[in-house]
């Protein structure tokens, strides 16, 4: 019986985690984010009402639970308390009182989101199709060991030097790297004053706390950002993001033991999607990729940038299986794949002139993937909403048992709607 489940993105992001940690969080008494930041746009539909998170865990909705911002984390104090006024406007209650931020993360400051724009505006066509948000600078500056980090606000001595140190830096990379507007130093540290006194109370001893209420025998959920694909280091590098967002971030970016996380739930699509640059073996450019497109609604949820949409690639979920340890799949999505006469499952690649049954790493070796296919039919009926799993078509019961066997992992929950009800469960993560 697993007490604490990992919740990992097994693609490059947007797979619907957010609609299934929202949804396993009832069964928990704390979810707990552990790397990224607000590049994450995590999408909640609850009784068709629609409620969209960055930064904040996706267990705020249900009302008695604590959410957890672990030290992996980057952190924008203005996105954060930006969502905690939203959610409290939707009528959300105590979101400040059950929100616990690690003493130890990292801030996103108003120099990394100026450099990463500068950045990839100087890169033109080279670019990397970031969110803009700062997230690269801030995990950078973390590295590189002169981050400002969330106890640093409270220390009147030296946040001032520390601050200041930053800006001189990049304001040197602002101005003659990239022709871009200095940013002050005044300014940002007014900004901090506004809102340090916010912040304050929501500093907290996480790792410990977590700690406690596996001694106690609670659940937890830990929530990922970002998907394998866009992992640091197993990634498509450099069109990635910042941080490991693989099961095994999970450990370090919570301040929790390995031996603690005993379930690796990976939320897989029904097909690929991906926003922003960088290589896409299974990319549809055609009729097939605009449908999958439109049914899936497939606009990011953080930038509203369309996303690029292909054929399921189990190629690529084999990697992702193999460096998060996936103990069970969530695919989501399936009701998008109604309709279609018949379905490609990519399951190797032609590479370097051999053929190969896993995604290589890096950019620039997956550019030099042609996908091998494999087509099953279609269904015409709808999935929409479907509750029960007898409920699906045949072919459609056939397409995820064909995912399985050629991925090497079980089915655990299927997905048929962006709300929470709209769920089949065939083996509960926490059972
Ligand atoms: P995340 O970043 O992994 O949390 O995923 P996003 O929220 O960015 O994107 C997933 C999108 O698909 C959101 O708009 C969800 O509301 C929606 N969604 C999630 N699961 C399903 C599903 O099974 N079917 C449909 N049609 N939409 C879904
Ligand atoms: P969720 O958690 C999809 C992508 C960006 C870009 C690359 C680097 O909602 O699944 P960054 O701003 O992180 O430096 O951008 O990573 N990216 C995401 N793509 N879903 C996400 O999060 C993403 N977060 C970052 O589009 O290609
Ligand atoms: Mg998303």
């Amino acid at each position: 019986m697993a007490q604490n489940v990992v919740v990992i993105g097994s693609q490059w992001g947007d797979e619907g985690k957010g609609k299934i940690v929202d949804w396993l969080a009832e069964q928990t008494s704390g979810v707990v984010r552990f790397q990224g930041g607000h590049n994450a746009g995590h999408t909640l539909v609850v009784g068709g009402r629609k409620t969209i998170l960055r930064l904040i865990p996706s267990g705020i909705l249900h009302e008695k639970l604590d959410c957890y911002i672990g030290s992996g984390v980057v952190v924008s104090p203005e996105a954060l308390l930006g969502e905690i006024d939203e959610l409290t406007a939707a009528g959300v209650k105590n979101v400040e009182g059950r929100l616990k931020i690690a003493p130890t993360a990292t801030l996103i400051l108003p120099y990394h989101i100026a450099l990463d724009q500068a950045r990839e505006a100087s890169r033109g066509a080279q670019k990397i199709g970031t969110t803009g948000r700062g997230i690269g600078p801030a995990y950078e500056d973390k590295v590189a060991r002169r981050a400002v980090r969330v106890v640093d606000l409270f220390d009147a001595g030296s946040l001032a030097g520390k601050v200041r140190a930053n800006v001189e830096l990049y304001n040197v990379q602002l101005q003659h790297l990239h022709n871009a507007p200095p940013v002050s130093f005044d300014e940002i540290m007014a900004k901090i004053e506004g809102f340090k006194a916010r912040v304050l109370p929501m500093v907290h001893d996480v790792a410990r706390t977590l700690y406690e209420k596996n001694a106690r025998g609670e659940r937890l959920l830990f929530e990922g950002a970002q998907g394998t694909l866009l992992d640091i280091d197993y990634g498509t590098y450099p069109f990635v993001t910042s941080s490991n967002c693989s099961a095994g971030a999970a450990a370090a970016g919570a301040g929790v033991p390995p031996h603690m996380l005993d379930y690796v739930l990976g939320i897989v699509k029904a097909y690929t999607t991906r926003v922003g640059s960088g290589p896409f073996p299974t990319e549809l450019f055609d009729d097939v990729g605009a449908g999958l497109a439109e049914r899936g609604n497939e606009f990011g949820s953080v930038t509203g940038r369309p996303r690029r949409c292909g054929w399921f690639d189990a190629a690529a979920l084999k990697r992702s299986i193999q460096i998060n340890g996936i103990t069970g799949m969530c695919i989501t999505k399936l009701d998008v794949m109604d309709g279609m006469k018949e379905i490609k499952i990519c399951t190797g690649y032609e590479f370097e002139g051999r053929h190969t049954d896993i995604l290589p790493f890096g950019a620039d070796a997956v550019a030099k993937c042609t996908p091998v296919y494999e087509t099953l039919p279609g269904w015409a009926e709808s999935t929409f909403g479907a509750q029960s799993y007898d409920a699906l078509p045949e072919n459609a019961r056939r397409y995820l048992k064909r995912i399985e066997e050629v991925c090497g992992a079980p089915v655990a929950i299927i997905s048929t709607g962006p709300d929470r009800e709209q769920t089949i469960l065939l083996q509960h993560p926490f059972a």
